[in-house]
């Protein structure tokens, strides 16, 4: 019996945060060392240009992504660690796919409004999602582990397998979403927002000097009086600092609750930053003795092996959208 396939990517554009880490790296860590799923893990360059960036700082920032995913864990010998674009079929199915989605669909997508507020609109950023449900499609995947952010793609990439199905023929898979515990991840300055690198305040980066680290955690906003007790609704600040706590620990909340019952709000997050200062001690250690030599090499065979798997994939796709004789 062949084991459950599962795929995610990540965009090289810039740093990777903790909301990036306790959203969705660790988990894939986690989940390949499991040894129960076929794992594809690729660095999302093509959608990443959707956003603003510099040409030459580009093959900089996929670089960093991949030498952030080997530190955190990946293992190029477990999962095949590839790049979007050296795939051409991941364009090819996504053309496809574009002229079986309403635009209607995509107007509706949050991301969409949020980003073409923050970086303009492009069509990229239109159809992005659709470049989404190609990765996954391709691969036959049953399973996605993202953030909770990127439900309404997952929810979005199914919706395309059906209507493709059922005009063309069941060849697509249907993948569902793998959450963490802690799959939306709240700025450390403002609890009802996000963390995300638009707000480096607070945003914790996986790759913060320990100082940095134990700073931005003293002037996290908490909320009114000072008990650590678990309240999202009426103490969303201290809320998201004892789950990124919880999740660092491998802890339950009720367990915090107890070690921190006779402890104020600047005690606790001392103890916080040293635990998220020391978590990334090996991770830090690990990037550094990366020989960056290698990546290249490293990124262009995983990306043979994915193009294996998805050349054949598309393949039948073709035939049945009637473009093979
Ligand atoms: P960003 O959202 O920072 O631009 P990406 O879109 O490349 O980064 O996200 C990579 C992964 O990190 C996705 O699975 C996404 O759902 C997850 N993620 C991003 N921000 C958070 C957050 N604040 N909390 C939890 N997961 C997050
Ligand atoms: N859209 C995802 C994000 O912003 C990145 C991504 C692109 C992705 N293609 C994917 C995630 C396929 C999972 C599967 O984080």
């Amino acid at each position: 019996m062949s084991k459950p396939r599962l795929i995610s990517g990540i965009q090289p554009t810039g740093r990777l945060h903790l909301g990036n880490y306790l959203g969705a790296l660790k988990n894939f860590v986690a989940l390949q060392n499991s040894g129960k799923y076929d794992c594809l893990f690729f660095i999302a360059d093509l959608h990443s240009l959707t956003e603003g960036y510099e040409p030459k700082d580009k093959p900089k920032e996929i670089l960093n992504l991949l030498s952030d995913f080997l530190a955190a864990g990946l293992d190029p010998k477990k999962s095949v660690i590839f790049q979007q674009s050296q795939i051409p079929a991941h364009s090819e199915l996504a053309w496809i796919l574009n002229t079986i989605t309403p635009m209607g669909e995509l107007r509706r997508m949050t991301q969409f409004k949020e980003k073409s507020e923050e970086f303009g609109e492009n069509v990229g950023l239109f159809t992005y999602p659709v470049l989404m449900a190609a990765d996954i499609l391709l691969y036959d995947t049953q399973f996605v582990p993202v953030g909770e952010d990127q439900l309404q793609h997952l929810e979005f990439t199914r919706t395309l397998a059906r209507k493709f199905n059922s005009r063309f023929g069941h060849i697509l898979m249907e993948p569902k979403d793998l959450l963490t515990d802690i799959p939306r991840v709240m700025s450390l300055q403002d609890p009802s927002k996000k963390m995300s690198k638009s707000d480096p305040k607070g945003c914790i980066f996986i790759d913060d000097s320990p100082e940095e680290i134990r700073e931005k955690v003293k002037v996290a906003v908490t909320d009114s009086d000072s008990e650590i007790v678990y309240n999202p609704e009426e103490k969303p600040a201290i809320a998201n600092l004892m789950r990124i706590y919880a999740a660092l620990t491998d802890n339950f909340i009720p367990d915090l609750e107890k070690e921190f019952a006779n402890m104020n709000y600047s005690e606790f997050k001392i103890a916080l930053g040293n635990v998220i200062a020391e978590h990334f001690n090996n991770f830090r250690e690990n990037k550094k003795r990366l020989n960056t030599e290698e990546l290249p090499a490293l990124l262009n065979s995983g990306s043979k092996k994915a193009s294996k798997i998805a050349e054949k994939k598309m393949g039948e796709i073709k035939a049945k959208v009637g473009l093979t004789f």
